[in-house]
């Protein structure tokens, strides 16, 4: 850990030479998007313990590192909540539904993220229209203190199931008195935008009725897209406007330029910069973030550039780039971006999976919760 840290320090000066070196973003716009911070700065390091352990997050407030559920449910959700600019570096994993798991197979995942990695939030990704699954959901994240990025997805060729599909959670979120002390946000779509299934101007609206529909339980709203599916959609920033937190998808494989794992700081910083822009200062999560390990008979998985490459090794060098760079992305507006790992295991998605098929880590895992 020492020597790790020992690493980290010189790391954060190199990061800012290839920024302001790059066309993306030059020097005095960067500071600009960096919010006034003691600790960007280097202290004095003692000879002996070689760098200083980052001040402790509050662990009173869920879903902390170190917090755990009590056994009855408050009565409020005041001052429940951790503090968003509490919230940075590494926070949980993507975790695929559509395979409407098991109540014991969330308990045994759920208990896996918090105790082997230290996750304290699970992003929902795809759909299981099983009856009440949201409630099992809502067992398995309550147990393992664990909080929930919840998705109303539409599906890849139009929109028409987000509204039944949102009736049936928040039904479950009003019903289940677990399910707003869980349940920080709920997403409304995964790439709607990209994918062109739905206008701005509509998923506009069914923000707005989701977030008046959940207010009085303190649910917030958000879009799952990526900076892209904003960037090509005119009307786009009436959703940017409508969102309580940016869920930023950052799949940097698929950039033009892309080339390696370690080399993708420079087209995760353009779109970081695009949120940072046109997000109104809002809380950022890199919710849908990876790099894939193979490309090889995955339809999904084909870069635009001739030079990006799938391994293993680029796996854990995007996720190595993004914990180097936690000082950083702890100073950015909105309280610092928290990243999600995409996805928890190949047999949700294959190539991006943290574990392979057959349950086993490909790399060794263990980012940062706090710098
Ligand atoms: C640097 O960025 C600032 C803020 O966006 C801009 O005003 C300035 O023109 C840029 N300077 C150069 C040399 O690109
Ligand atoms: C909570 O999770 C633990 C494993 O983390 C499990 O042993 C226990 O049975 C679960 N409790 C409930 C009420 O499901
Ligand atoms: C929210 O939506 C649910 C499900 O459609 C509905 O039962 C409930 O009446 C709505 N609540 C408000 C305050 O709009
Ligand atoms: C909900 O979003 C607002 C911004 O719209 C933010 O200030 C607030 O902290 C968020 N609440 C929770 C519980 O995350």
């Amino acid at each position: 850990m020492v020597s790790l840290l020992c690493f980290h320090i010189p790391l954060f000066f190199l990061s800012f030479r290839l920024v302001s070196a790059s066309h993306l973003a030059n020097q005095s716009h960067l500071y600009d998007l960096v919010q006034p911070h003691a600790e960007v700065f280097p202290r004095k390091i003692s000879r002996r313990s070689c760098s200083p352990s980052p001040p402790p997050l509050p662990s009173n407030c869920f879903p902390a590192v170190g917090f755990s559920t009590p056994s009855d449910v408050p009565a409020s959700t005041d001052g429940w909540w951790c503090d968003p600019a509490d919230e940075f570096g590494f926070l949980g994993f993507s975790y695929e539904i559509t395979y409407c798991q098991s109540l014991a197979q969330l308990q045994t995942d759920f208990a896996n993220m918090r105790k082997t990695f230290n996750s304290r939030y699970v992003r929902l990704y795809g759909a299981c229209d099983n009856e009440g699954f949201y409630n099992d959901i809502i067992t398995a994240a309550w147990n393992n203190s664990l909080g929930v990025h919840a998705l109303v997805w539409c599906g890849f060729s139009n929109c028409n199931l987000m509204q039944p599909r949102f009736n049936a959670l928040s039904s479950i979120l009003h019903s289940n008195p677990m399910g707003p002390f869980v349940t920080r946000v709920v997403q409304m779509g995964t790439e709607p935008l990209f994918d062109d299934v739905i206008t701005p101007q509509a998923l506009t609206t069914q923000v707005n009725n989701a977030k008046q529909n959940l207010s009085d339980i303190g649910i917030n709203v958000t879009v799952s897209e990526l900076a892209y599916g904003y960037q090509e959609r005119a009307g786009s920033q009436a959703v940017l406007n409508a969102i309580d937190s940016i869920n930023a998808h950052m799949l940097p494989f698929f950039a033009g330029d892309a080339t390696t794992g370690q080399n993708a700081w420079p087209d995760v910083m353009s779109d970081l910069q695009y949120f940072i822009d046109n997000g109104g200062g809002k809380k950022i999560y890199f919710d849908e973030n990876g790099w894939p390990s193979t490309d090889q008979g995955i339809a999904n998985i084909k870069p635009q550039s001739p030079t990006a490459v799938a391994s293993v090794g680029n796996e854990q060098a995007y996720y190595r780039l993004l914990d180097q760079r936690c000082e950083f992305l702890k100073n950015v507006v909105g309280g610092g971006v928290g990243w999600f790992a995409h996805i928890y295991t190949d047999s949700q998605e294959p190539g991006y999976g943290i574990y392979t098929t057959s349950g086993t880590l490909k790399f060794p895992f263990a980012p940062r919760t706090n710098c």
